[in-house]
Parts: structure tokens; C-alpha cells; sequence
């Protein structure tokens, strides 16, 4: 997820533009870059590092002058940060700017190169503005040739475009955010309202397939079939602050609503339903024919997916998986070697624990494999292979939109190897391709319940205590919930397997005592049944998360939360919404610092 912000009116740009950029740093921050358009040329500076450290070199710089430009702050899905990957991206005299993921930028780039177009990174973003100089060089004008190559991109964009010889910026959107400022004799294009909200309060929030040109003073709004469209002018009173988290009250709680597009992102380009494949282009596997085991290894909540790849990845490949917390497995001298794979799972890939461990697992000749939502991280750079997550900056410490994503990536892996290793045949890659399809979808019906989840936590949010309790692959899911709770809430939360209960925790059961079940109709079912009764009788308050509308336990329970339905495998992925939003609101009514918990750093790079 990256942040572009253009600029076309009566004033100097490149203030209004770094001011911007700085407003949309929390969307990414490994590189940024500037394009200032000035009596026909474009001048561009770019930097590895923060806005600022752009700043400092365009700042009263005569040489970015201009009346119009382009802007960007990256956060890497393609190329590792760089200079050389940084935004602006050039082709002739065409500038461009881009948030989103171009799925089929490699076949593209291939049949530009084969028509000597030369590329000078990595990243998916270079091939649109060698796609647009190829129709100028065929003779189409520059509005034409825009929307000729926004019909060969596949994925998502948002775009900002400037060429040297005209007067025009042009803006276009295809699943990415982009927004239209209208302001007093000047317009301006933005990832996000925060980028622009103390310059304007009056907006257009174009849809997909629309393209804004900005010429002579004038917005024209079209489609990519150059018919014009019409888009209301709205109105949006927001604090500064508020508009950083996109109207949401704390980044957590954007973030837990932004699953749906995480996830959807981080399939983007891996699923081909049709073939009945998953594809990893980031990803080197060795012969894994000759793999004994495999060992996924994290904290935290990081961790608490491994132990859900594990249920994945043992019932669909009849591999064995062992999973330890990282800083456990470091010290144990582990038993591990040349035919082991080790996955690595981290949010930060800066956790050094996991770094740790990963070093052990190479130190014994094991294949290691990182799952990692920051580019150029340690991990990302320094494990056999990679594969990303696709959420974007996760900025809430407690760990959200990250897990959802890592389940999927681990998900689509177990259908890859699957794959590879015959374990899995095409037709069944193919339905459970069609199952996470639908996951973003399914989450957001979880979403839209949210107020219900809201008055559970005003219920239960004077309580001390709670049990969470699952069977199977709904451990490792009440284990990220109480994880969640505790983490933002301060609220002591014990997660246990439900078949555990009698061996100690049931002498905690009173009327104090919530208990968390989470039970969705699986074959576990039955026997947490028996665990509620239990609970029960023991005067002890049940909240019921199931996707089953006729439990049997339905009438019994104090609190009843039904989840759409969805594959074994992929249940933890609806399961945990409910949890994440019942701890953010149960923290939120009791005032604690949800971004920013006490104690706890986003990232723990120290051990
Ligand atoms: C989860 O909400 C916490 N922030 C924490 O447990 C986190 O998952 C853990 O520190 C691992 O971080 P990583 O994914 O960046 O390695």
C-alpha cells in the first residue's frame, strides 16, 4: 500500500506536495520521490528513506519549481526499497505515480523489452509508462494513449501521469483508493483525504475505471472508454488526526476493517482458478520432493498462524509440521537438516527471535522460507526464499490484517506444495482457490455486524478474566484472541484446548468467569458441546462464536455469535474477526491506549 498525491492549480507545487507525502506516510515509508512539471520539463528526485530526507533536498531548490507534479511514498510489493525502485517511474518524457499491484506486469514487461524498451528496476509500476510512450509512438495523443494501456493492466492501480510536452496531470483508479481535492483554482489527486484535508474539504471519490484529466484550469471526469461519467462533489469535515486513520479512531480498528482488501491484495497474482494453480513469482523452492518435515517457527500472533499452517498443511501434504515459538526453538538445540524446510513467519521480519531462529535452521543446512510483510525486512532479505503478505503498513501493535494474511499465504503454500508434490489434485486446488475467493466477502458480512460485537464488549467489559476455549484448529484461534484481548485491554485472558478443561481450568468456572467458545460445525463439535455443558453448569457466562444457526448449545448460552460458513482450513480467517473486534472495543470503552499498548513495541527487535 503506498501513498501518491498530484497537484495541478495556481500555487508552487512542491510544498504542497512533501506536506501532502508526510500526511501518507503511515500507508508506507521506504522510499519516496518527487516530479515537478515547469514550462516542459520534468524534474524528479527520488530517495531510499523517509519524506523528509526528500525534503531536505527539494526544498527551496529552484530546480523544483512548477506549477504541477507528482508524488509518492512507497511501501514495497515489488522491488526491495531502493532508490532505483522508488516512485516517479520514467519512460521518454511520460512521469508516473502508482499505488496498487499490476498482476500481469511480467508478461508485459517481457514484450516490451522484445520491443527494446529498456527498464532500470524491479518493480511492477515501470512497465505503464513504457506502455504509454509505445501508443505516443504509434501516433495516439496522450488522453488515448493513457486509456489504451489502462486496458492492458491487469490488477489494481492508482495513478498520477504528467509528459513533459503537455499541460494535462491525469489521474486514473482500478481498486486502489484515489480521491480528487477540488480546491480554489487548483485540484489535486490523493491515496487518502488525511493527504490533503487542511488544503480542501470538498472531494471526489473516483470509482474504478474512472480517468480525472486536470487541463487548463478544468477537471474532465471520463472512463477508460473515454465516455464522460459524473461524480458528486462531497463535503468531509474531518480532523487531521482523524483523517490519518481514514476516519476510523485508531489504527487498529482501520486495519481490522481493511482485511478484506489485505487479503484480497496478498491473492492478487498467486491464484489462477482456472489452471487449478497457485503461483509464488517471489518464490525459489528447492526439490522438495525429498523434504522429511516441516517446522514453522514465530511469536506471537505470528505464531498462532504457524500453529493454523500446521492443521493446514499436515491434513492436506501428510508432512509432518512441528511449530515452536522462536525464542523456545533457538535454544533447544534443534533436530534439523538439509531435508527440512523451516518457515519463518513475522509480520516485521525484524523479530529477533525469529531472526534467531532462522540463523539456527541455516546454521543446520535447512531450507528456509520467510513470510514477511515488509520488503527489504531482515527476514524478507536473508531466508533462502520469501513470500509476502500483502497488507500494507500495519501499524496498531496488536497484530490484526498481518495474521488474516498470513493464514492465506500459508493457505495458498499448502496448495502450491500440494501441487508439486502430487498430494493435491487440480479440480480440488481449484474449489479451495474458489473458498479464500470468497473470504473477503465473508469477512465484511462479519464486518457489518460490528455493532453487535460493540455491545458484547460493553456487556463483558467489566470483567477480569476470561477463558477462551477451542478444539483443533480453533485453538491456535482463541489463542490469538486472548493474545488480542489481553495485549490491548490489560484483562488477564487465558487461551486452553476445550479437551483440556478438566485438567485444571474448570476450577476457575464461576458467574465471573466469560468464557469464549469458539466451535464452528466441525468435527470437533460434539465434543465442545460437552465442554459448554460443563461450563454451565458451573454458573459460568458463554459467548458462542459458530457458524452453525442451530447449535445445540444455541438456547443455553449467554451470547451467541453466528460466522458465515467457509472450508476447515480457512475458518480461523472469520473466526478471529469477531475476537479482534470484541477486544478493540472492550479496550476502547475502557480508555486504554489501543495503538500504542503499555509496554509493547510493534516490533520486538530486541530479545
Ligand atoms: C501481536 O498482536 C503482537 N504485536 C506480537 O505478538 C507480534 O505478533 C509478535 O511480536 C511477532 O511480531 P512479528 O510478526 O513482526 O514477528
Amino acid at each position: 500500500m503506498c501513498g501518491i498525491v498530484g497537484y495541478k492549480g495556481k500555487n508552487e507545487a512542491c510544498d504542497i506536495l512533501i506536506e501532502a507525502l508526510k500526511r501518507l506516510e503511515y500507508r508506507g515509508y521506504d522510499s519516496a520521490g518527487i516530479a515537478l512539471w515547469n514550462e516542459g520539463r520534468i524534474a524528479i528526485e527520488r530517495k531510499k528513506g523517509k519524506v523528509d530526507d526528500l525534503k531536505k533536498i527539494v526544498y527551496n531548490n529552484d530546480s523544483f519549481k512548477g506549477k504541477m507534479g507528482l508524488a509518492h511514498t512507497r511501501w514495497a510489493t515489488h522491488g526491495t526499497p531502493s532508490e532505483r525502485n522508488a516512485h516517479p517511474h520514467k519512460a521518454d518524457d511520460v512521469v508516473v505515480v502508482h499505488n496498487g499491484i499490476i498482476e500481469n506486469y511480467i508478461e508485459l514487461k517481457t514484450k516490451l523489452k522484445d520491443e527494446g524498451h529498456k527498464f532500470l528496476s524491479d518493480t511492477d509500476t515501470e512497465v505503464i509508462p513504457h506502455l504509454i510512450t509505445n501508443h505516443l509512438r504509434k501516433g495516439m495523443n496522450f488522453i488515448d494513449a493513457v486509456r489504451a494501456t489502462l486496458k492492458e493492466l491487469k490488477g489494481s492501480y492508482a495513478l498520477g501521469i504528467i509528459k513533459e510536452t503537455e499541460k494535462t496531470l491525469i489521474a486514473a483508479k482500478k481498486e486502489s483508493p484515489l480521491i480528487v481535492g477540488v480546491g480554489e483554482g487548483e485540484y489535486f489527486i490523493a491515496s487518502d483525504v488525511p493527504a490533503i484535508i487542511n488544503r480542501t474539504n470538498r472531494f471526489i471519490f473516483l470509482e474504478d475505471n474512472d480517468v480525472a484529466i486536470f487541463k487548463d484550469g478544468t477537471l474532465l471526469l471520463i472512463n477508460v472508454d473515454g465516455k464522460e461519467v459524473q461524480r458528486k462533489v462531497h463535503e468531509v469535515y474531518w480532523t487531521e488526526a482523524m483523517a490519518e486513520k481514514g476516519g476510523y479512531k485508531h489504527f487498529m480498528l482501520k486495519e481490522i476493517f481493511e482485511q478484506p482488501r489485505a487479503i484480497s491484495d496478498t491473492l492478487i497474482g498467486r491464484i489462477k482458478e482456472e489452471k487449478g494453480l497457485v503461483e509464488f513469482e517471489e518464490l525459489k523452492l528447492p526439490d522438495i520432493s525429498k523434504m522429511k518435515k516441516i517446522w514453522m517457527i514465530a511469536c506471537g500472533t505470528s505464531y498462532h498462524a504457524c500453529i493454523i499452517g500446521k492443521h493446514m498443511f499436515e491434513a492436506n501434504l501428510r508432512i509432518p509440521v512441528e511449530t515452536d515459538i522462536a525464542s523456545e526453538f533457538r535454544y533447544r538445540d534443534p533436530i534439523l537438516g538439509k531435508n527440512d524446510m523451516l518457515i519463518l513467519v513475522s509480520q516485521s521480519g525484524e523479530t529477533a527471535d525469529t531472526i534467531a531462529a532462522m540463523k539456527e535452521g541455516k546454521k543446520r543446512g535447512a531450507y528456509t522460507l520467510s513470510v514477511c510483510n515488509v520488503l527489504g525486512s531482515t527476514l524478507a532479505r536473508e531466508a533462502d526464499g520469501v513470500i509476502f503478505t500483502h497488507a500494507g503498513p500495519e501499524i496498531g501493535v496488536a497484530s490484526t490484517k498481518a495474521f488474516t494474511t498470513q493464514i492465506s499465504v500459508l493457505f495458498m503454500l499448502m496448495l502450491h506444495i500440494g501441487k508439486k508434490l502430487g498430494k493435491m489434485q487440480s479440480d480440488e486446488i481449484r474449489n479451495s482457490i474458489g473458498e479464500i475467493k470468497k473470504i473477503p466477502h465473508k469477512i465484511q458480512t462479519i464486518l457489518d455486524m460490528s455493532n453487535v460485537i460493540e455491545e458484547l464488549a460493553r456487556k463483558y467489559m467489566g470483567f477480569k478474566d476470561f477463558l477462551y476455549l477451542g478444539r483443533g484448529i480453533n485453538y491456535p484461534t482463541v489463542q490469538e484472541g486472548a493474545l488480542k484481548l489481553k495485549e490491548i485491554s490489560y484483562i488477564h485472558a487465558e487461551a486452553y484446548a476445550a479437551g483440556e478443561m478438566k485438567h485444571g481450568p474448570i476450577a476457575l468456572i464461576d458467574e465471573n468467569l466469560p468464557v469464549v467458545f469458539v466451535s464452528p460445525n466441525d468435527h470437533t463439535y460434539k465434543k465442545t458441546c460437552g465442554n459448554m455443558e460443563e461450563v454451565i453448569t458451573r454458573r459460568g457466562r458463554i459467548l458462542l462464536f459458530t457458524d452453525d444457526n442451530s447449535h445445540e448449545m444455541a438456547s443455553r448460552v449467554d451470547n451467541l455469535f453466528i460466522l458465515p460458513k467457509t472450508i476447515y482450513e480457512l475458518q480461523p480467517i472469520l473466526s478471529v474477526v469477531p475476537l479482534q473486534l470484541l477486544a478493540y472495543y472492550i479496550a476502547n470503552f475502557l480508555g486504554t491506549d489501543v495503538d500504542q499498548p503499555r509496554n509493547l513495541a510493534k516490533s520486538v527487535t530486541v530479545e
